[in-house]
C-alpha cells in the first residue's frame, strides 16, 4: 500500500449505512462461479446471461466467420484439450501481477460503463476481456482479483500530457517513465501526449522525437497529436503522411505563445482546411498570444514581476476571445474542433453555446481547473504560487471548477485530460524575477481520477456512468480508439481500474509517485482509490502498489475520418451546403471602369428601366422571404414562382 494511501476513513464506517445505491454488492453473498470437470466448454445453464453484447472489430469479424466455419463441437474440444495441456501449478504464477498463462478474472465487482452498470465478472486471456458477465467458467490457472464492493471501470484515458517536454529553456522533470508510472497508480492507463515541433522543425522528425522518448519508457500505452507549430506546404504535406503513415489524427494549433508557436488567423484557417481534407481533428490552445503580450510588458514595466503577473497578463476574456474565434474559424471551413485545457467559465460557456448552435466541437477542461484555482496565484510563497503557474491560467476565482464540473456533467465538456508539464522548483526558479520566464505547467496525471471522482461523483454531480464518459469513454470515441478503449466489453482491451469508492487518501508530494516536488492538490482528501490497476491485462497495481514495468505500453494508433466526429460534420456540411438562386441574367446597363477600376464618365442615373431588387439578396435560403415586386422583369413577365 502506498504510504499516501489510507483505507476506508473512520468517517466512511461511520457511515456505511448511507452507501449510495450503486456501490456494488455490498453485503450480498453472489453465487460462485460453477466448475464443469475439466471440460472448459462444458454446458452451464446460465452461462451466457448478462454478457456484454459483442462489439467486432473488422479482425475480429474475420475470425469469427473462420470460427464458425469449424466444427462446433470439435472446435471446443480441440480447445478445451490444448487448455487442458497448459495448465501449470498456482505457484508458477509470476508475483509482478502476470498469471503465467496471461488469465485473470475480476470477480464480484460492478462493471460500469458510460451507459450502464451490471455485477458482472471479467474475464481476461492476453490482455484482452474475453467474457463479461456471471457465472463464467475459467481456466485452471487463472488468477483471481476479488473485486466486492469496488466498481470495474474502464482505464482512465489522460488526453493531454507533456512527458520530458522541452520547454521555455528547460525540460518537464516527469519523463515518460515516471509520468506514465503516476498514470497507472492513479488509474489511468493511457495517456495522449503532443509532440511538438519548433517553429521551423519538421513535424515527422519531431513525432519520432517522441517516439523514441516514450517507446523504452512508457509503462501505459499512449497515443500522440502533433502540434502545427508553423505553417507551410510542406506542413500540410507531413500532416498528410502523419495521419496515413503514423497513426495521428489531430493537430494542436496554438494561438498563444507568439513568436514561437503561435499562428495567425489565415494560417489557423488554412491548418484548419487541411485538418478537415485528412478527416483530423483539429485542436487548439486558444488564447490571444498579442494581448497576452502586450499586457505582460506593462505588468513588467509596472514593476510587477511575481507569479500574479502571468494571470493578471492573461484574463478570462483573453481566453474566451480566442475560443471564440477558433470555433468561428473551424466553422467556417467544416472543421471539427476540440479546445484543450478550458479554464474559465466565459470559454466553457462559448463552447457550450457553440454545441448548442450546431457546431463540432468538444471542450476540455483538465483536472487542475477541475480541482484547483488561481487564487494561489496571489499566495506570499513564490515557489507556491509559480507551482500554480500554466496557461491559461487557473482563474483567481473559487467558483470556476465547480462550474467547470456542472458543465462536464451535463455534456457541455466532454472530455478530461491534465496539462501534465511538471517543473520543479529549480527549474520555475528560473522565472523568479519576470512571470513571463516561468515554465508554463502543472500536475494532474496521478489525480485526475481521484480529483474527478471527490469533485464530480462525490459532489453528486455525475454518476459513476457520467464519471467513465469523462474519464475514459467519450476520449475513446472522439479519438476514434473505441471501444477498443473506453469500454469494459468482450474484445476491448483489458486495461482496467478496480476502484474502491469508500477508501480515501490525502494527496501529497510527499507520496505522490511523480517525479515533481510539489503538487497542485497538497493536503486534498479524496475518496475514491485505484486499488488494482490493470493494462493490457497486466495487474500493475495492486492494492496500491505500482509494479509498471518500463517499456511496457504500446503506441496505439489512432485512425482518422472517425465517425464519432465525422459522421455528424459530413450530414451537416451537405444538409448547410450553399445553394445558388435560379434567377434571370440581369441585361441592364452596366458601369464602365477606366484602367484604374474607377468608373468612368462620373455616376450613371438610375434609369427608370433598370431593375434592381432591395433587401436581402444573400441566398439564405428562406422560403419565407418575402418577395420583390418588380413590375417590368427582364425577359418578360413569367408564370414561375420566381418571379
Ligand atoms: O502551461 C501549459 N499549458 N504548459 C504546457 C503547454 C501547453 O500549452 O499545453
Ligand atoms: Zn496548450
Ligand atoms: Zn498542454
Amino acid at each position: 500500500m502506498s504510504a499516501g494511501l489510507r483505507r476506508a476513513s473512520r468517517h466512511q464506517e461511520e457511515k456505511d449505512d448511507e452507501v449510495p445505491q450503486w456501490i456494488p454488492g455490498l453485503g450480498q453473498d453472489k453465487p460462485k462461479p460453477r466448475t464443469l470437470g475439466t471440460s472448459f466448454f462444458g454446458y452451464v445453464p446460465d452461462a451466457f446471461v448478462e454478457k456484454t453484447p459483442y462489439l467486432p472489430s473488422e479482425q475480429s469479424a474475420d475470425a469469427l466467420k473462420k470460427e464458425a466455419a469449424v466444427e462446433p463441437v470439435k472446435a471446443a474440444e480441440q480447445v478445451a484439450d490444448s487448455l487442458e495441456q497448459e495448465i501449470v501449478p498456482r505457484d508458477s504464477i509470476e508475483r509482478n501481477g502476470q498469471s503465467a498463462q496471461n488469465r485473470l478474472l475480476i470477480k464480484g465487482g460492478r462493471v460500469v460503463n458510460d451507459d450502464m452498470m451490471q455485477d458482472a465478472d471479467v474475464y481476461i486471456e492476453d490482455g484482452i476481456i474475453k467474457q463479461v458477465g456471471t457465472n463464467l467458467h475459467t481456466p485452471g490457472g487463472t488468477r483471481v482479483i476479488e473485486a466486492k464492493g469496488h466498481l470495474v471501470m474502464p482505464g482512465g484515458i489522460d488526453t493531454h500530457t507533456h512527458m520530458q517536454m522541452p520547454f521555455m529553456g528547460t525540460q518537464a522533470i516527469d519523463d515518460f517513465y515516471t509520468g506514465t508510472r503516476a498514470a497507472l497508480a492513479g488509474g489511468t492507463t493511457m495517456i495522449m501526449d503532443f509532440a511538438l515541433p519548433q517553429r521551423g522543425e519538421s513535424l515527422i522528425e519531431a513525432f519520432h522525437r517522441w517516439r523514441t522518448w516514450a517507446d523504452p519508457k512508457v509503462c501505459c500505452d499512449y497515443a500522440i497529436h502533433v502540434g502545427v507549430t508553423w505553417w507551410s506546404d510542406k506542413v500540410a504535406q507531413e500532416m498528410e503522411e502523419l495521419t496515413n503513415e503514423q497513426g495521428v489524427n489531430s493537430f494542436k494549433m496554438f494561438m498563444a505563445y507568439k513568436d514561437t508557436w503561435q499562428l495567425n488567423d489565415e494560417e489557423l484557417l488554412e491548418s484548419f482546411k487541411r485538418c478537415k481534407e485528412l478527416g483530423a481533428l483539429a485542436q487548439v490552445h486558444a488564447e490571444n498570444g498579442d494581448v497576452i503580450k502586450e499586457n505582460s510588458k506593462k505588468l513588467l514595466e509596472l514593476g510587477i514581476t511575481g507569479p500574479e503577473g502571468h494571470e493578471m497578463s492573461r484574463p478570462e476574456e483573453v481566453e474566451a476571445e480566442a475560443t471564440n474565434r477558433a470555433c468561428v474559424l473551424a466553422n467556417q471551413v467544416n472543421c471539427p474542433l476540440y479546445v484543450v485545457h478550458v479554464m474559465s467559465k466565459s470559454a466553457a460557456d462559448v463552447v457550450s453555446s457553440k454545441r448548442k448552435q450546431g457546431h463540432v466541437v468538444f471542450g476540455e477542461p483538465i483536472a487542475a481547473s477541475l480541482g484547483t484555482d488561481g487564487t494561489h496565484h496571489y499566495h506570499k510563497c513564490w515557489r507556491h504560487a509559480a507551482g500554480h503557474v500554466m496557461g491559461p491560467p487557473l482563474r483567481p476565482d473559487s467558483s470556476t471548477p465547480k462550474y467547470l464540473m456542472d458543465l462536464l456533467a451535463n455534456g457541455d465538456l466532454q472530455t478530461t485530460g491534465t496539462d501534465n508539464c511538471t517543473f520543479s522548483a529549480a527549474q520555475k526558479a528560473l522565472g523568479k524575477d519576470d512571470f513571463t520566464k516561468i515554465p508554463n505547467g502543472v500536475n494532474g496525471v496521478e489525480d485526475r481520477m481521484s480529483v474527478i471522482w471527490e469533485k464530480g461523483v462525490v459532489s453528486g454531480k455525475m454518476d459513476p456512468c457520467r464519471f467513465v464518459a469523462v474519464t475514459s469513454t467519450n476520449a475513446a470515441k472522439i479519438f476514434n480508439i473505441y471501444p477498443k478503449k473506453g469500454r469494459i466489453a468482450v474484445g476491448s482491451d483489458a486495461d482496467i481500474v478496480v476502484w474502491n469508492p469508500h477508501a480515501t487518501r490525502v494527496i501529497s508530494a510527499k507520496t505522490h509517485h511523480q517525479a515533481v516536488d510539489f503538487n497542485i492538490f497538497e493536503g486534498m482528501e479524496v475518496h475514491g482509490i485505484a486499488e488494482f490497476v490493470v493494462c493490457h491485462g497486466r495487474v500493475v497495481v495492486e492494492e496500491g502498489e505500482v509494479r509498471a514495468i518500463s517499456g511496457m505500453g504500446k503506441y496505439v494508433p489512432t485512425p482518422v475520418f472517425n465517425p464519432h466526429v465525422y459522421g455528424r460534420l459530413e450530414e451537416r456540411e451537405r444538409a448547410n451546403a450553399p445553394c445558388k438562386v435560379e434567377r434571370a441574367p440581369y441585361e441592364g446597363p452596366v458601369a464602365q471602369l477606366n484602367g484604374q477600376g474607377m468608373q468612368e464618365g462620373g455616376i450613371i442615373p438610375v434609369q427608370q428601366e433598370t431593375f434592381y431588387t432591395r433587401g436581402a439578396q444573400v441566398n439564405d435560403k428562406s422560403p419565407k422571404r418575402p418577395s420583390v415586386k418588380v413590375n417590368n422583369p427582364p425577359g418578360g413577365r413569367s408564370s414561375g414562382s420566381f418571379w
